[in-house]
């Protein structure tokens, strides 16, 4: 049995991207999203504002990097623009520490909401985002290709949360 946080033998780590990440991310991003994947040069873009409006946390294991999670904030508001995680490492709590990782790093920066949009079919994603307390403030019919609706979900973010999940 895999134990919750682990991926199998290899050990997990969670921290800030940095730029040698980047080809792993677009590839990631690519797997994982298909069409409407993010193309290299909005991934680069989003590399290019770390530090002062965007935040890319990565999880690696054994070496290579298996899921990844992007922040963008602004004043107040943090907004978690992607979570992803790579097939074989779904389902053992990869995008759980991805997404504790955000949302430190937006409690730290003194940000006192998170936003999101999840597609309402997006089952895995609703129940990562319910787990950490995100609520619906919103609903955008037939968002989504498929006429699938958004969810706008929140959550008020608390300093405390960073000083217990600061990303080293
Ligand atoms: C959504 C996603 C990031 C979850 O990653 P993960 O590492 O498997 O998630 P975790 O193992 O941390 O699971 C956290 C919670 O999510 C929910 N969840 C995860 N996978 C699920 C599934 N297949 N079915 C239902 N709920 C699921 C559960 O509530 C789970 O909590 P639990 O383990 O206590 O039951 C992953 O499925 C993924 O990359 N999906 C494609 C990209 C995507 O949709 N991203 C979100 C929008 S940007």
């Amino acid at each position: 049995m895999t134990r919750p946080g682990g991926t199998g033998s290899a050990r997990l780590g969670i921290r800030p991207a940095v730029d040698s990440d980047f080809d792993a991310v677009v590839v990631l991003e690519l797997e994982t999203f298909g069409r409407a994947a993010w193309s290299p040069r909005v991934v680069d873009g989003e590399f290019a504002a770390l530090g002062s409006s965007r935040f890319i946390a990565v999880a690696e294991a054994g070496g290579e990097i298996v899921g990844y999670g992007v922040l963008s904030y602004v004043g107040e508001l943090a907004d978690i623009q992607r979570v992803a995680v790579k097939l074989p490492h779904r389902e053992r709590g990869v995008a759980t520490q991805l997404l504790d990782s955000l949302l430190a790093e937006a409690a730290r920066l003194g940000c006192e909401r998170a936003l999101l949009e999840v597609a309402a079919d997006n089952q895995a994603a609703s129940g990562l985002y319910a787990a950490r307390g995100f609520t619906e403030i919103a609903r955008r019919p037939r968002y989504y290709p498929g006429d699938v609706d958004a969810l706008v979900l929140e959550l008020t973010l608390t300093s405390s949360a960073a000083s217990d999940e600061a990303p080293s």
